[in-house]
């Protein structure tokens, strides 16, 4: 077969020809490549990586087409600190997010990106976030010196010919992406496996829709697609256009009828997302015809059809998953996903060339090498306190290997939204499941989310941190503005999804768990379901409407009423404090703050 010549463009687009060309002769890079998407680049650039190192081919009989990678141990994860939103002015980017004068930091990143993929290949890689060509779908082109970059976003994205045929329309905007390791080669030097550097930004001009991301290789920071354009640049393209671009997993309920309901859900990290998102009924809800479908299960893009119905879709087209504590037991699902065609990063790595995590098996290995590489045992475990895998590490699956993924999962159009569900991790005060009055009690519930700091989070352990929505992280303009935008969406709609909150880590008096957990989650699920279809009732409380013992389904389950009552308690005093800490945000975005969320806090002391 012919060599293509990579540098040979792919697109006749003469905006995006003459950027990369300025791009070019900014970043210097040895080589030019622009990005087919074929399975045969994804893999010779895979091998490329085995051949350099940087990737391990796992034992084909046991992982069929799956690589491992390790990161630089200083590479392992998102940094929120090293994140910015540079809009025009200060107040734009609100409180929650780091802001630098976008001429300053154009400044900064000039001198970064000066000659910083010197003896590399810049790969010219488009993307589409959302079915090539559908109506809710974006388009991206990331400039990126790393080819691990390049085959991850092959499995997180649409990339490739047909996004550089989109592009040639010449229809939609295309968001610029520059992405640098930040590690030039000088001549004849020998590249090391994971490129990176000390110093990292990660940069969003929120009016001039472009990313600029520096120094890591790692997720978030890298795969400008994911958190970078889908959620802090759509999130600005969302308010301006009148939808909603939200950090919430999407699932279909089916019940016996056939019939399915399709919920979003929006939880903080370590609340369980992706379990959710391919949960499992537990056998008794199986049998009588239950079942749950997997559309996306971390970014949903929502907007009002030509009816005022809202409709979702995932933007993306894999799953990046925090591997620790995936298991045949708490998600089969996920399992059977990342079983072939799988990238797993900083995770161990067996003697028989497989991958292992914590909670992967109840056995851990007799011995492995750890995330770094070294020397692994069970028995080192205990005396160093040292992880195999690394807490964030992560496996990068194709949606489409997922049993569970919905049969309309790319639908252009989207699912129908009928209801969405608010979760955090709380031991005390927040019960099981209750549903908000109406939409603008809704906003509230979502905008004064919070959940217990994990040991894996900086900060005071089991404090709660408020993460409206969970898009602190995420949201790309003022969070107070952002509330507004929730708020006025309800005008577009002809009918507002039902709105939930969950909590399923509520603790007894001796620090056990209350609730059931995993699949008996299905229960609760139902009640949502049945509650949004107009099928149940439900009782006035201070806070919401709440279900009472005898309106779940306990078939196959003993779960006593007197459980049930603690799981559900309403305490007066924890919400006094509760609504102390409500405040606390609201302090801060004051300035911003629709009235509507300061009457419904009102109403809720009222009512307590
Ligand atoms: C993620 C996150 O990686 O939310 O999905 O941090
Ligand atoms: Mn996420």
């Amino acid at each position: 077969m012919k060599k293509r010549n990579f540098a040979k463009p792919l697109s006749e687009n003469t905006h995006l020809l003459r950027w990369v060309e300025k791009m070019v002769a900014l970043c210097k890079p040895a080589n030019l490549h622009w990005v087919d998407g074929s399975k045969a680049e994804y893999d010779a650039l895979c091998a490329q990586m085995v051949a350099g190192g940087t990737f391990i081919k796992l034992n084909s009989k046991l992982w069929p087409n799956c690589y491992h990678a390790r990161s630089d141990p200083g590479d392992v994860a998102r940094v929120e600190d090293r994140t910015y939103i540079c809009s025009l002015s200060k107040e734009a980017a609100g409180p929650t997010n780091n802001w630098v004068n976008p001429y300053e930091m154009r400044k900064k990143l000039r001198n970064l990106f000066a000659g910083c993929m010197a003896g590399r290949t810049m790969y010219v890689l488009p993307y589409s976030m959302g079915p090539v060509g559908g109506p809710m779908s974006q388009i991206g082109v990331q400039l990126t010196d790393s080819p691990y970059v390049v085959v991850n976003m092959r499995i997180m994205a649409r990339i490739g010919l047909p996004v550089f045929a989109e592009i040639d329309k010449g229809e939609k905007r295309v968001v610029p992406c520059m992405h640098s390791v930040g590690a030039p080669l000088k001549p004849g030097a020998k590249d090391v496996p994971w490129p990176c550097n000390a110093d990292k930004y990660i940069v969003h001009f929120p009016e001039t829709r472009e990313i600029w991301s520096y120094g890591s290789g790692y997720g978030g920071n890298a795969l400008l697609g994911k958190k970078c354009f889908a959620l802090r640049i759509a999130s600005n393209l969302a308010r301006d256009e009148g939808w909603m671009a939200e950090h919430m997993l999407i699932l279909g309920v089916e019940d016996p009828k056939g019939e399915k309901t399709y919920v979003a859900a929006a939880f903080p990290s370590a609340c369980g997302k992706t379990n959710f998102a391919m949960l499992i009924p537990p056998a008794a809800f199986k049998k009588k015809g239950w079942k749950v479908w997997t559309v996306g299960d971390d970014i949903a893009w929502i907007k009002p059809n030509a009816e005022g119905k809202l409709h979702a879709i995932n933007p993306e087209a894999g799953f990046f998953g925090v591997a620790p504590g995936t298991s045949a037991k708490t998600n089969p699902n996920a399992m059977a996903t990342l079983a072939r065609n799988t990238i797993f990063t900083n995770t161990a790595l067996t003697p028989d060339g497989g991958v292992w995590w914590e909670g992967m098996t109840d056995a851990p290995p007799a011995e492995c090498l750890d995330w770094q590489g070294r020397k692994w045992t069970p028995a080192i475990g205990r005396a160093t306190g040292a992880k195999a895998a690394h807490p964030n590490s992560r496996f990068t699956a194709p949606a489409s290997q997922c049993p569970s993924i919905d049969p309309d999962w790319e639908k252009p159009e989207g699912v129908p939204l009928s209801a969405i569900i608010f979760g955090g991790r709380r031991a005390a005060t927040i019960p099981l499941i209750y549903q908000a009055f109406n939409w603008s009690s809704g906003v509230y519930m979502g905008a004064t989310m919070g959940s217990e700091m994990t040991a894996a989070a900086a900060g005071t352990l089991g404090k709660v941190r408020r993460d409206p929505f969970a898009m602190l992280p995420f949201c790309g303009y003022h969070m107070g503005d952002y509330f507004h935008h929730w708020i006025m969406m309800q005008k577009q709609l002809s009918a507002t999804p039902r709105i939930f909150h969950v909590n399923w880590f509520r603790k007894d008096a001796d620090g056990k768990f209350v609730w059931a957990g995993f699949s008996e989650n299905m229960r609760i699920l139902k009640w949502i379901v049945d509650r949004a279809r107009g099928r149940t009732v439900a009782e006035e409380t201070p806070i919401g409407w709440m279900p009472r013992y005898e309106d779940i389904d306990w078939t196959g389950l003993d779960f006593p009423k007197v459980k049930w009552d603690q799981i559900m308690a309403f305490d007066r005093g924890a919400w006094r404090q509760e609504v102390m800490g409500h405040e606390e945000l609201f302090l801060d975005l004051h300035d911003r703050l629709p009235k509507e969320l300061i009457f419904e806090r009102e109403l809720l002391i009222c009512r307590m």
